[in-house]
């Protein structure tokens, strides 16, 4: 277990709060270096912060011509698997744009492949899985996950933990509808009309693939949480395909069982987009921020789930193409905006796009910190 792992080296693993970094903090985060007093945890917690904290989805990849020139010959999932190259690919961003968090880099399907799954991630594709799942048999080859699948993720965080000082860094993982989409379909689909017909089909299967996806969301969040990582996020991305009612009856009591599994040691964020219709019922199943994604306004999303709940969200990312004062306006607005929520971390309402300028990005962070 990775706990018993961190009993023979006791401080490795520990928030570096009395560590003294030589170079200077990567953020604006308080003088105390302890992760769980930053901006970014404090407004997850609904607490005041001296200034709105701001980080990106996908910040960490192709805007960057440092990531690019990294990966060249390089495979994702290999990359993924190789702690140095992750410290260094996490850092990235945080060092350029001196956002308020960190993101793990890795994938959604990290711990489908530790767990044995024959699945790449194919360039400009995304996810491609070998023999996708459509009986019962084939659930016998995703077998549940143990730490010990994963010592490179917890060896990266610790040494991120260490390079990250004050600044928090977010775990995350995919949430059982989403990876159940990628098992069945055997890629990415914009139909998801086979994960459909599995779940309508044939119930108790669905119910049963979900459940193990459940368990390994969840041992991955423990995994990473037990390392350092300061907030989780549970990214169900494609769940907006669903109407409510599906949602849930097939999908809650899975996404339920990861969050309230992973408890409330460190804040929870739960995302997905097109997910207007379901962003109450989301926020119920246990978190203590709600993704919010570009087509609902902060305002809106508030009043869906009650004003129980911190927002996150939720700059459209096709607007950094447009002119600087155009952007200007809207983060200003934003920032505003998220004052009425009970938090509010700025971010994107989906991932930074690849040909985004990334002086752009740092731009937003200044703009965003200058408004307190
Ligand atoms: O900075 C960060 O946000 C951390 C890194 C991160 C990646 N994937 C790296 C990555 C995170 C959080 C993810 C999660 C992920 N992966 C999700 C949920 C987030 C979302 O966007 O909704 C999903 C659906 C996936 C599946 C996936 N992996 C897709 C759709 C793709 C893109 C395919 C493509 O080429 O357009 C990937 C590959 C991937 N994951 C890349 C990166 C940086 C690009 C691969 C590369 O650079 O070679």
């Amino acid at each position: 277990m990775a706990r018993s792992d961190s009993v023979t080296t006791p401080d490795s693993s520990a928030t570096p709060t009395s560590q003294t970094p030589t170079d200077p903090p990567y953020a604006d985060t308080p003088a105390t270096g302890d992760p769980s007093q930053s901006a970014l945890v404090q407004a997850a917690r609904g607490r005041a912060t001296p200034h709105t904290p701001v980080w990106f989805m996908r910040q960490a990849g192709r805007s960057l011509p440092e990531y690019r020139s990294l990966r060249q010959g390089t495979n994702m999932l290999e990359t993924c698997a190789t702690p140095d190259l992750v410290t260094e690919i996490t850092l990235q961003p945080v060092r350029r744009h001196q956002v308020d968090a960190a993101i793990l880099f890795s994938d959604i399907v990290v711990p489908l492949k530790a767990v044995g799954l024959d699945i790449d991630i194919v360039a400009g594709t995304g996810p491609v899985v070998a023999e996708p799942i459509a009986t019962r048999a084939d659930l016998d080859r995703l077998p549940e996950l143990t730490p010990e699948h994963v010592p490179y993720i917890t060896d990266a965080i610790r040494s991120l933990v260490a390079e990250l000082g004050p600044t928090p860094l977010i775990g995350f993982s995919g949430a059982p509808f989403t990876l159940a989409s990628y098992l069945i379909e055997g890629g990415p689909s914009k139909t998801h009309q086979r994960t459909k017909a599995l779940m309508h089909g044939d119930p108790e299967l669905w119910r049963d693939l979900c459940a193990r996806l459940a368990q390994i969301a969840r041992t991955f969040l423990q995994v990473q949480i037990d390392a350092g990582a300061s907030a989780v996020q549970l990214f169900d991305s494609w769940v907006g395909a669903l109407p409510r009612a599906d949602y849930l009856r097939f999908v809650e009591p899975h996404s339920r069982a990861v969050l309230q599994g992973v408890g409330d040691r460190v804040p929870r964020i739960h995302f997905g987009v097109g997910t207007g219709e379901l962003l109450g019922d989301m926020a119920a199943a246990g978190t203590e921020v709600i993704g919010v994604d570009f087509r609902v306004s902060l305002t809106d999303a508030v009043q869906r789930t009650g004003g129980r709940h911190a927002v996150q969200g939720n700059l459209d990312p096709a607007l950094l193409f447009a002119p600087w004062p155009v952007i200007e306006e809207r983060v200003t607005q934003l920032v505003e905006e998220g004052r009425g929520a009970p938090g509010h971390i700025l971010n994107l309402g989906h991932g930074v796009l690849p040909d985004t300028d990334p002086t752009v990005l740092t731009r937003v962070v200044e703009l965003v910190h200058s408004l307190g």
